[in-house]
C-alpha cells in the first residue's frame, strides 16, 4: 500500500466573525498526536468557490470553472476527510454545501468523518451531512465529536470564551472513537482503491 493516509480537515464556516478555528485548532493537535497519518487543514475561505453553476456534476462531465476544478485537483490528493462543521438552521453551512457540490469523483469510496458543534453538537448538521456523503459515495462513519451544550457555550465567544481544554475531557472519548474508525476505514478504503487500480490497468 502506497504511504501514509492524507486527511483533510474541512472547515464548513467562512464567515468573518466564525468561531470554527478555535474547535479546529484542537483537533489539528489531536490528529497531529495521533500521528498516522499526514494531514492538512484545507479552508473553504481559500478557494473561493464560486456557487455551482456548471451543466453537471464532474461525475458527468469536466467542470469549466477553474476555481471548482482547482478544488477538485486538491481533494483528488486525499484519502479521507474530516469535515468541522457548525449548525446553521438545523443543517450544514451553504458554504460546506457548495463545496460538497463542486466535486464528485474526488469524494467517492472514500471515509468521512465529522466534527459537530452547535447547541445540540450540530447532530442535526452532523447527520444532515452523513447524508450527503452518502450520495457522493463516500463512507460516512458512526463515531464522531459533538461539542454541545454547556461545553460549547463554555468555550463560544458569546458564552465564556473558554479554552478548549477546558470540556476536552468531555470530547475524547468521541474523538478516539472517530480517529481509530477513521483510520480503519482509511486503510481498507485505500486497499480497495489501489486493487482497483490494479484491476483496470
Ligand atoms: C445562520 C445561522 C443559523 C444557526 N442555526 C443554528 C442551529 O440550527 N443550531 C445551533 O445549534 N446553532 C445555530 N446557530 C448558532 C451557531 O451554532 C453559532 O453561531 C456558531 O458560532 C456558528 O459557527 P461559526 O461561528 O463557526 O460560523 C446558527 C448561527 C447562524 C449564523
Amino acid at each position: 500500500m502506497a504511504g501514509k493516509p492524507r486527511v483533510a480537515v474541512i472547515l464548513g464556516s467562512t464567515r468573518p466573525t466564525r468561531f470554527i478555528d478555535k474547535p479546529a485548532a484542537w483537533l489539528m493537535d489531536l490528529v497531529r498526536a495521533y500521528g498516522k497519518w499526514d494531514v492538512e487543514l484545507l479552508d473553504l475561505r481559500d478557494f473561493d468557490l464560486p456557487f455551482f453553476d456548471e451543466m453537471a456534476s464532474n461525475l458527468w462531465m469536466p467542470s469549466q470553472n477553474p476555481k471548482a476544478v482547482a478544488w477538485q485537483d486538491k481533494l483528488a490528493t486525499f484519502d479521507g476527510f474530516i469535515f468541522v462543521t457548525p449548525e446553521y438552521n438545523r443543517s450544514i453551512t451553504g458554504a460546506l454545501k457548495n463545496a460538497l457540490d463542486q466535486a464528485y469523483k474526488e469524494w467517492v469510496r472514500k471515509p468521512a468523518a465529522v466534527f459537530g458543534y452547535g447547541a445540540t453538537g450540530g447532530a442535526r448538521a452532523v447527520e444532515h451531512l452523513r447524508t450527503i456523503a452518502i450520495e457522493l459515495q463516500m463512507v460516512p462513519i458512526r463515531h464522531g465529536i459533538h461539542l454541545q451544550g454547556a461545553d460549547f457555550m463554555a468555550v463560544h465567544p458569546m458564552g465564556g470564551n473558554g479554552e478548549m481544554k477546558d470540556v476536552e475531557a468531555h470530547l475524547k472519548p468521541g474523538a478516539d472513537a472517530m480517529l481509530d474508525d477513521l483510520d480503519w476505514w482509511l486503510n481498507a478504503t485505500m486497499a480497495a482503491r489501489a486493487e482497483d487500480r490494479r484491476a483496470a490497468a
